[in-house]
């Protein structure tokens, strides 16, 4: 048997056994070929020099394993290694035992009858004890169980079957009770590896309640949309509802119908995208330049007294810089009632600055132009960076440039001309309008020197405003 060919001749590295598997393989060759040699005793006898060759103490293959493989196992293979020759050493025990007949065995009394069966057990205890997982165990099972070459059957044929009478009766009861023995031991095995697997399957998905959750942060609104919120909020305390209108205007209510007709001069700053349209489409269409064609539509659809203010988006043809940005936000506002006054006006907006601002900022207006209001005026708020002085300590104050005041919205009592566009009665009807520029507004509040930040959605900048 020891050829040269034998791969426990050679160490394990040099027979390409690098993981569990190629390891496994070996093991199953060997096994085969102690299947062989048993099937050839059973028929020639050559029991005592097969387990001499096998398991013997001299130059076996027990021996040629331990010291050829095992050494030379890597480090994570050895216990493998030592646990599959044991288990080889066991088979080659027990199926030397039960391929034989009890005659052979020397066992002719009921005492040396029960002693073969008694050492056949406590093989297969050792064996099923060392049945860590469910996989080992299918096999051991196997092994002691199947039906053509289990060791059981080994018995059955090998010792009940050729029994002598007088010993029949010792041998089928000491069969009965191994055969049972070894039954309740496979399932009071597997009883323990399950639990053992139950208990290391719960400590995989047991949740550690200590540890951090994964955090999902919640967005917040923009600031932009938060500043629109204060607005809102002011005006709702003093009567004004919300209305919103649309992004696309048409010319009309973005210009003609605020007093502002084709070839008027300050269409010339209001200029804006166009939308390309389809042949034949009813056009032009165009970006809304401002809020206040929503004066025109409120207007249109609700009798006075009108209270409202328009936050929204706008935009003109503007290079994106610090301050400027071809899309912006403004909030429209528009009284209109019997008895609205200059006073009323003023009020109003002081109201507003002083309640967005804080009691300490001033307000003043200066005389302005707009088509659609008549006075119009340009609000202006005592910097909030200066506290209207122009100078800081390190000098000239960039933000209102040394003025001390900062320009904040443009507005007016509603030129009556604008009236005649929404068939209100302009002898009945007064009242006011204003548009406040919402970003540079924010960027005042919150000390904000690039209104680029607005639109880059920059989450570093996003999350200072929860
Ligand atoms: N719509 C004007 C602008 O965008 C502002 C404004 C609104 C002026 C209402 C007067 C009244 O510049």
């Amino acid at each position: 048997m020891s050829t040269v060919d034998d791969p426990t001749l050679h160490k394990l590295a040099d027979l390409g056994v690098r993981d569990a598997v190629s390891l496994a393989f070996q093991f199953t060759h060997l096994r085969a070929r102690l299947q062989r040699e048993l099937a050839n005793a059973s028929k020639s006898g050559g029991w005592d020099k097969l387990r001499e060759e096998w398991v013997g103490t001299g130059n076996s293959v027990k021996t040629r394993v331990t010291e050829n493989w095992l050494p030379s196992a890597p480090e994570h293979l050895r216990s493998f290694v030592s646990r599959d020759l044991e288990n080889l050493i066991n088979e080659v025990f027990v199926l030397s035992t039960v391929m034989r007949p009890l005659d052979q065995l020397q066992a002719t009394t009921t005492e040396q009858v029960g002693k073969q069966f008694q050492k056949v057990s406590q093989l297969f205890d050792q064996e099923v004890s060392e049945c860590t997982n469910e996989v080992d165990l299918g096999v051991t099972r196997t092994s002691w169980l199947g039906r053509s070459s289990g060791v059981l059957t080994h018995v059955t044929n090998n010792w009940l079957k050729t029994a002598p009478a007088d010993l029949k009766r010792t041998v089928g009861a000491e069969f009965n009770k191994l055969k049972s023995h070894v039954e309740s031991q496979f399932e009071a095995r597997r009883v323990v590896i399950e639990a053992g697997a139950d208990e290391a399957s719960g400590a995989k998905e047991r949740v550690d309640l200590s540890l951090p959750g994964v955090v999902r942060p919640l967005g917040s609104r923009h600031l932009i949309r938060q500043v629109f919120q204060e607005i809102e909020d002011i005006f709702f305390s003093i009567g004004f509802s919300v209305v919103e209108g649309p992004e696309i205007e048409t010319p009309y209510y973005n210009f003609e119908a605020l007093n502002i007709p084709e070839f008027h001069p300050v269409r010339d700053d209001m200029d804006t995208f166009y939308l390309e349209l389809p042949k034949g489409a009813p056009g032009p269409l165009l970006l809304r330049t401002h809020t206040s064609p929503m004066q025109i539509r409120t207007m249109e659809k609700q009798k006075p007294p009108v209270r409202v203010i328009v936050p929204g988006k706008v935009y003109r043809r503007d290079n994106p810089d610090a301050t400027h940005s071809f899309a912006f936000h403004q909030v429209e506002g528009l009284a209109v009632d019997t008895d609205i006054t200059f006073c009323d006006f003023t009020g109003t907006i002081e109201y507003f600055v002083k309640q967005f601002f804080g009691p300490s900022v001033k307000t003043r207006f200066r005389p302005s132009y707009f088509p659609f209001t008549e006075p119009s005026v340009e609000f202006d708020v005592s910097c909030v960076f200066c506290g209207g002085s122009g100078t800081t300590a390190s000098g000239t104050c960039g933000k209102c440039k040394g003025a001390g005041w900062i320009e904040l919205f443009g507005a007016g009592m509603v030129d009556p001309a604008v009236y005649g566009f929404v068939g209100y009665d302009a002898k009945k009807v007064s009242g006011f309008a204003f548009g406040i520029g919402i970003d540079r507004l924010a960027m005042l509040k919150y000390g904000i020197d690039d209104l680029q930040v607005f639109f880059q959605n920059d989450v570093r900048f996003l999350k200072q405003f929860p």
